[in-house]
């Protein structure tokens, strides 16, 4: 490829990353991730301007469409602190309320109580933890089994949702801390009892092609608790479960891993022993 080529496809890449940070709903989106989106859309020859609206799109299918509501950490933060030094029963009802503004964990609070004692019961005790692509999900800390001073690890690609889960955790003292990462191309390397991918692998399909598969041997665990929906975002359940265990199977077929299926009412689990 020529120079002149090469200059302005990054200047073009450029713009398309700088068209993206400037609207609102994505100007908190990690870079990494619009240049990854941006630079697949450009490859196909379309304009910057097609180029931005195909990425915007793709940041909606894989993030902001799980937003069920404009994320208010601010107040959220206070309310945490508050019901923290009220007890324990207001302060998990408040993170409760905020993890039903994300529909990931909105599913999940109809199964809570069982959902991470019927995983942990297959698991050595767990003193670390990753959660890679994590949403709201480090809310669900108190209702975890585990000691008071577990280490918590945690990545998404929000910049503003990984400042609230940062002082979330410093609210209630849970050690660790989340950091902004594009987890396909740069996937978190700390050494965890247990690893998280909970409704992300179909989000990472949607970026690359055999992500799933890239990151879950990437993570540095013996342990990966994978889940899938049993309902898309429209509502619609037909086969889902079918589907994504099909999916699931394909991806890890080549792998020699021993992998235990759990099922719930809103979510199918697989527990991967490396
Ligand atoms: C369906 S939600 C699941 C959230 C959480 N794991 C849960 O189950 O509650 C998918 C999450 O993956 C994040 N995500 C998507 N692509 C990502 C990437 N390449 N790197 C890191 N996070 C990503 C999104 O921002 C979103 O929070």
């Amino acid at each position: 490829m020529k120079e002149d080529d090469v200059t302005s496809e990054r200047e073009q890449l450029e713009e398309l990353v700088s068209s993206v940070l400037e609207s609102s709903k994505y100007r908190n989106v990690c870079e990494d991730l619009i240049r990854k989106i941006g630079r697949r859309e450009l490859s196909k020859g379309q304009n910057v301007k097609t180029a931005v609206k195909a990425t915007k799109n793709k940041l909606h299918q894989i993030g902001g469409a799980y937003f069920l509501k404009k994320p208010n950490y601010d107040s959220w933060l206070k309310k945490l602190k508050e019901a923290k030094s009220q007890g324990e029963d207001l302060f998990r009802d408040v993170c409760a309320e905020i993890m039903s503004y994300h529909q990931s964990t909105r599913e999940r609070l109809k199964i809570l109580d069982q959902f991470y004692t019927r995983i942990f019961a297959f698991l050595p005790p767990v003193r670390s933890i990753m959660d890679v692509a994590c949403g709201f999900n480090p809310l669900s800390i108190h209702w975890m089994p585990v000691p008071n001073d577990v280490k918590y690890y945690a990545y998404d690609v929000y910049k503003d949702l990984i400042d609230f889960i940062n002082n979330f955790m410093a609210i209630c003292d849970v050690q660790g801390c989340a950091d902004v990462r594009e987890v396909i191309q740069d996937t978190p390397q700390e050494r965890t009892d247990v690893a998280f991918l909970l409704d992300t692998i179909p989000c990472l399909e949607q970026i690359e092609r055999w992500a799933g598969l890239k990151v879950l041997e990437a993570v540095n665990s013996d342990f990966l608790v994978v889940s899938f929906p049993v309902k898309s975002l429209c509502g619609r359940e037909k086969n889902m479960r079918k589907h994504y265990e099909t999916a699931f199977n394909r991806l890890t077929e080549e792998k020699d891993w021993s992998i235990q299926k759990l099922e719930f009412m809103t979510e199918q689990v697989f527990i991967i022993k490396k």
